[in-house]
């Protein structure tokens, strides 16, 4: 492996994750600890049990993890935790943890914005040059942008209400399909019937590209109202239908949304093939990328996305994008920043 080597750490929301990642792309060793099953009973991540849980745990996957490398501290070449947006008990034990290794091996610590991890991700695993259009989708965000260099991005469109997995998450509690919703909902979605229920598809045709999805969720909550007035109970081919119709929609407003982003990205970057990526929790639904995909084909621009395991939370996201920092700025040193809860 090339050097730089340069630990990740992920520790924004309900996964302790991390990962060391070299110079010419390989992941040397990487970990995730899922929290799910510590949430599941709450039916959402609940801020106080994660940040506890990341410290019970992250000390220990870290031992395991350079230990898979076959590495000690001493051979890093930088250190990189999440340092936003996210869930500030939890960050505060990733980026305490990573300062202290830092202090320790005499190596940078470098701050990670957590989007940055999502947006640059796919850079680790494909030649994906700048600049590239980019649908963010995660549970905390829905957006558009220009990736025009690392660090320099250009907010194109966003949410103003729920993310896409937030819509996601909340249809499957509604639908009493658990926590994380994304995969159930997918899962359900692949028995039923797409065209059976209709539903609303907020700001499609208009102008921009920002994102409404609250709407859905309550539109989502009628339908499954309305069976359940009808037959007593939802039944399940009830639910694989309103799930069917739910991400059908979701999918129309996303490529609707992305229409009009193309047409405001070409206004700079101009007519080439240029990258058209999906990075984030809910690009790891095969549905959603498949009409991504056939977008960027009709649009003559060309798709990429991160394999699967790469589009939820990881560590390999964070030493990337903190290894590509690092790059641009070897002699960074971000030692006095401190957690954010938001960071655009
Ligand atoms: O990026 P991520 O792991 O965490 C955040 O930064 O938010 O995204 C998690 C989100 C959850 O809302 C989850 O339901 C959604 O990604 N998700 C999916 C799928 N897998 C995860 N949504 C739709 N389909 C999936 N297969
Ligand atoms: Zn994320």
């Amino acid at each position: 492996a090339q050097r730089p080597f340069v630990l990740g750490i992920e520790t924004s929301c309900d996964e302790t994750a991390a990962a060391i990642v070299s110079a010419d792309r390989q992941v040397l060793a990487h970990r995730v600890l899922s929290q799910i099953d510590d949430h599941a009973e709450f039916g959402g991540v609940v801020p106080e049990i994660a940040a506890r849980q990341h410290i019970s745990h992250l000390d220990k996957l870290l031992e395991s993890l350079m230990k898979d490398a076959d590495l000690g501290f001493d051979d890093l070449d930088a250190i990189a935790a999440t340092t936003g947006p996210g869930l500030v008990g939890g960050l505060m034990v990733g980026v305490m943890t990573a300062k202290a290794i830092s202090t320790a091996s005499g190596k940078p610590f470098v701050a990670v914005n957590h989007l940055a991890g999502h947006a640059l991700t796919v850079r680790l695993v494909e030649d994906v040059s700048f600049p590239y259009l980019l649908l963010l989708v995660s549970g905390g965000h829905c957006q558009i942008l220009a990736v025009t260099g690392v660090g320099e991005f250009t907010r194109l469109g966003t949410t103003i209400d729920d993310a896409a997995g937030e819509a996601f998450d909340k249809t499957a509690k509604l639908l009493g399909l658990g926590y994380p919703g994304g995969p159930a909902v997918e899962a359900a979605a692949r028995e039923g019937r797409a065209g059976r229920f209709k539903l609303p598809k907020p700001m499609v045709g208009k102008p921009g590209c920002n994102f409404s999805f609250s709407g859905l969720k309550t539109a989502v909550r009628r339908l499954a109202e309305e069976c359940v007035a009808v037959e007593g109970v939802l039944t399940i081919k009830d639910r694989n239908d309103i799930c069917a119709a739910f991400q059908q929609t979701l999918g129309d407003c996303l490529i609707d949304r992305l229409r009009n982003a193309i047409a405001m990205f070409r206004e700079t970057a101009g007519s080439g093939a240029f990258p058209l990526v999906v990075a984030g929790g809910v690009a790891a639904n095969s549905y959603l990328r498949g009409r991504i995909e056939a977008l960027a084909e009709q649009e003559g621009m060309r798709f990429s996305a991160p394999p699967m395991s790469l589009c939820t939370d990881n560590g390999a996201m964070i030493a990337w994008a903190g290894l590509e920092r690092f790059l641009v700025d070897p002699a960074i040193n971000d030692m006095d920043e401190a957690p954010r809860p938001r960071w655009p």
